[in-house]
């Protein structure tokens, strides 16, 4: 397999180096060439073929003489998708402008982002993607939004691209952010929505705004394929339902939100929904209603209640207890705002009050109880911590019980 694909690059390589040798080219220094967005469609051919490529040498050619044919439009479909798959975003974005049948093509390409992360700061509306790339739209006056590449691991280190138009910045950052999500077939391992540093709520309110007025204007049945959302931007609880309702539920798997309050209603209606159903791990980290008994499908769950009553928290245990129920590393965490019953929780205990403590991300002097409850013909021990508003528990390893409690203290199972 693997000989097969070095391959494939090697000849994929001197195809090309082959089609440069044809037209002349010759290799200069790494020199950006930039393509303004504004110049939506270049139809300048050498520029388009620059474009590509660079990217296929990551530096710049010298350009192509007049008199050369212009090649990329006359390659193969097949070929022109190897090329498109091994672009960065950016490129990508550049290709995408040169003609119709590029951007068909671009968007026929499906991505698989590792995480895309969407923040806000006070001057700008950030992007950064795949831990590479980040792309900062600025609102800098009243007719220009000035966007920022900054790639971590390219040759040039910072391309600058101006838009000049009345649209908010948000709206640019946000429809480049669909795009990048476009095709039903671009997966994603994490999306996540944040402020930076501390950020006017109304500007948080006009952002989550602004993302649901684009993703209620995409196909109806276009869904965001990704594992995991993060949200901590101040919304409504509502938006929050409209934001998770553009996830595919299938496809998502873990749930974070902070900044939020849920009536009633809208407990009853998230608790309902698919996405809630399915999530493997659910991370609430504010006070909520939402009963402890609607966490129990989850592998791994945080949250904070007003109270714990013990029998829910012994029931929390016998969960987790379940022979042949969650893997090594599941969690649980309850916060409740009022002081745990202590006493009135050991009561519940089924098996010998025993207390055993072990090292742990928690401070020696805030747990109170430490209890190793095994879990009969498994390799798995459940270690349930008792603090003054805390309960949490963790699935051990038996043979490996103080590095599995100290090392992965976490809300993220693994999902793979
Ligand atoms: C998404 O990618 C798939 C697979 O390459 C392709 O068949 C499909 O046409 C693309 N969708 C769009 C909307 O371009
Ligand atoms: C929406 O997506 C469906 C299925 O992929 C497709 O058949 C339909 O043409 C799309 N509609 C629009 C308006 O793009
Ligand atoms: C929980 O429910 C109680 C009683 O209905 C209510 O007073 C309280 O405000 C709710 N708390 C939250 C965080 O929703």
């Amino acid at each position: 397999m693997k000989v097969y694909a070095l391959l494939l690059l090697l000849l994929f390589f001197l195809f090309f180096t082959s089609i440069f040798g044809d037209l002349g080219l010759k290799l200069a220094k790494c020199q950006r060439k930039i393509v303004k967005i504004s110049n939506a469609k270049c139809g300048d051919s050498n520029q388009c073929s620059n474009v590509v490529f660079l990217q296929l040498g990551m530096c710049q050619f010298n350009k192509p003489n007049e008199d050369s044919k212009f090649i990329w439009p006359n390659l193969p479909t097949k070929l022109k998708k190897h090329v498109v798959k091994r672009l960065d975003y950016v490129s990508r974005c550049r290709l995408r402008k040169c003609s119709t049948s590029d951007q068909e093509l671009v968007d026929s390409c499906p991505m698989h982002w590792n995480g895309i992360y969407v923040s806000l700061t006070q001057a700008s509306l950030h992007i950064r993607f795949s831990k590479v790339v980040t792309m900062e739209y600025f609102r800098k006056n009243n007719d220009r939004i000035e966007i920022k590449f900054i790639e971590g691991q390219s040759f040039c280190k910072k391309t600058r691209e101006v838009v000049d138009s009345k649209l908010n910045h948000y709206n640019v950052g946000i429809a480049d952010f669909l795009l990048m999500l476009k095709n039903q077939s671009t997966t994603c391992q994490e999306i996540n929505f944040q402020n930076l540093e501390s950020i006017d709520t109304e500007d948080q309110y006009r952002f989550i705004q602004s993302l649901l007025f684009h993703l209620s204007s995409m196909n109806s049945s276009w869904k965001i394929h990704s594992k995991k959302l993060y949200t901590s931007l101040v919304t409504t609880s509502s938006q929050l339902l409209d934001i998770l309702s553009f996830f595919c539920p299938n496809t998502l798997k873990c749930i974070t939100m902070k900044e939020y309050s849920f009536n009633a209603i809208e407990t009853k209606a998230l608790v309902n929904t698919g996405h809630w159903r399915n999530a493997e791990c659910l991370d609430l980290q504010h006070e909520n209603n939402i009963s402890i008994a609607e966490f129990l499908h989850s592998k791994t769950f945080w949250t904070v209640v007003p109270k714990l009553e013990p029998s829910d928290a012994w029931a929390v245990i016998e969960n987790y207890r379940e022979k042949d129920g969650r893997p090594r590393g599941s969690t649980f965490y309850i916060r409740s705002i009022s002081p745990l019953e202590i006493q009135n929780i050991l009561n519940e205990y089924d098996v010998p009050v025993d207390n055993m403590p072990v090292e742990s991300p928690w401070r020696k002097d805030s747990v109170l109880h430490t209890q190793k409850f095994p879990i009969a013909g498994s390799e798995l021990v459940l270690v349930v911590m008792l603090m003054k508003f805390e309960i949490t528990g963790k699935l051990c390893l038996l043979s490996n019980i103080e590095e599995d409690c100290y090392n992965y203290y976490t809300a993220d199972p693994d999902l793979d």
